[in-house]
């Protein structure tokens, strides 16, 4: 033995070691739910609590993971999450990600909380990244973001609309929590900083900021306005209810994705993993239908694809691997993922996404 720490064996094992290397305000930040964080614990239990009905003798010698979503093929089915604030977990924050995840054959979705410019992600990958961002009080700036979205070649947008307001992290609270100065926020299409300057100890800057500029009045119409202004797909993200979905591909979304942020919104809600039968149920093969929260596992991917997904969103995992080891940590986080996935498939007797059916379920 070279006395060499052994890499880590798997994502949970990643979080282990981002804790230990990041600043306890920023791994807080990251790590934390809404409240008293039972969604955030039930969004991992609710996998675990799937049982597969695996297949046997179906030659499982070759295996094709990937899939296309909207025109893009992935070489499997996991695309990154949107995530707030990379440079607080790696200098070059989501242009690494950008870059890790291009590697990777996976897709990306880039934050309108980022420090990095969408310029420089999208520079940065040669795969498929969309922009996600909210609807602002001042349309003016959210017509302006999907511009640059555009112009800089992102071939999709994402809607979250589960935050009209910041759901109550008390972690960040306690914290204090505020975007170290030396990060930019150039994605926002505001100064954050006149709004995160003049902060109490004890409240959350981001929630200040999010109060005063996006629109906690929006409602079904308004996303056929953000329609109306671009001709990319947009996806809905953080459905939890069949009809729901069926009002987002009413008002002309191109597809949904069934999350509650990670747990960080609303306490209590329905994890994703429940959820995503009755999603699947209503959209009934229309639309694209997406999936996030608490996937750390290979078997979690399989089970979200039986349940009806076409791919499934990484969130966290990816800060852990950035803080670990920047873009190579990500990439490895990526790798150790698309591993288990394969793996899987094998044992449940499943050699391409579409053999992921739901009777694979118990
Ligand atoms: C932002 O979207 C957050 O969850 O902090």
């Amino acid at each position: 033995m070279n006395g060499a720490p052994t890499p880590p064996v798997n994502l949970q094992a990643y979080e282990a070691l981002a804790a230990e290397r990041l600043p306890r305000m920023v791994y807080d930040y990251y790590a934390g739910g809404a409240n008293d964080e039972i969604l955030l614990r039930e969004s991992r239990t609710a996998w675990d609590a799937l049982r597969i009905r695996y297949r046997v003798l179906r030659d499982v010698s070759h295996r094709d993971l990937s899939v296309t979503i909207e025109g893009h093929r992935l070489d499997w089915p996991v695309i990154v999450a949107p995530m707030a604030f990379q440079q607080m977990a790696t200098p070059e924050g989501e242009v690494a990600t950008a870059r890790a995840t291009a590697a990777a054959g996976s897709g990306m979705i880039l934050s309108t909380l980022s420090n990095r410019t969408i310029e420089d992600v999208r520079a940065a990958s040669n795969g498929m990244v969309w922009f996600q961002l909210y609807i602002y009080r001042d349309r003016g700036i959210t017509a302006e973001l999907v511009r640059r979205a555009e112009r800089a070649g992102c071939t999709g947008l994402v809607l979250t609309v589960d935050t009209p307001i910041l759901g109550r992290r008390e972690r960040d609270l306690l914290n204090g929590f505020h975007v170290p100065p030396e990060f930019p926020a150039p994605n926002l299409g505001v100064d954050m900083r006149s709004t995160l300057g003049a902060q109490s100890d004890m409240s959350s800057a981001l929630a200040q900021f999010i109060l005063g500029h996006w629109d906690a009045g929006i409602a079904w119409q308004d996303l056929a306005w953000l329609q109306s202004i671009t001709s990319l797909p947009i996806y809905v993200k953080g459905v939890v209810r069949g009809d729901d979905a069926l009002l987002a591909l009413e008002h002309g979304a191109a597809g949904v994705i069934v999350s509650n942020h990670g747990g960080r919104q609303l306490d209590t809600a329905v994890p994703t993993a429940r959820a995503l039968g009755e999603v699947a149920d209503a959209m009934a093969g229309r639309g694209t239908l997406l999936v996030d929260g608490g996937v750390r596992r290979g078997t979690d991917v399989l089970k979200a694809l039986a349940m009806g997904a076409q791919a499934v969103l990484l969130g966290r995992p990816i800060l852990w691997g950035l803080a670990a080891g920047g873009e190579a940590g990500a990439r490895r986080v990526l790798q150790l993922l698309r591993d288990e996935v394969d793996l899987a498939f094998a044992l449940a007797g499943v050699r391409s996404p579409a053999e992921a059916t739901r009777d694979l379920l118990a």
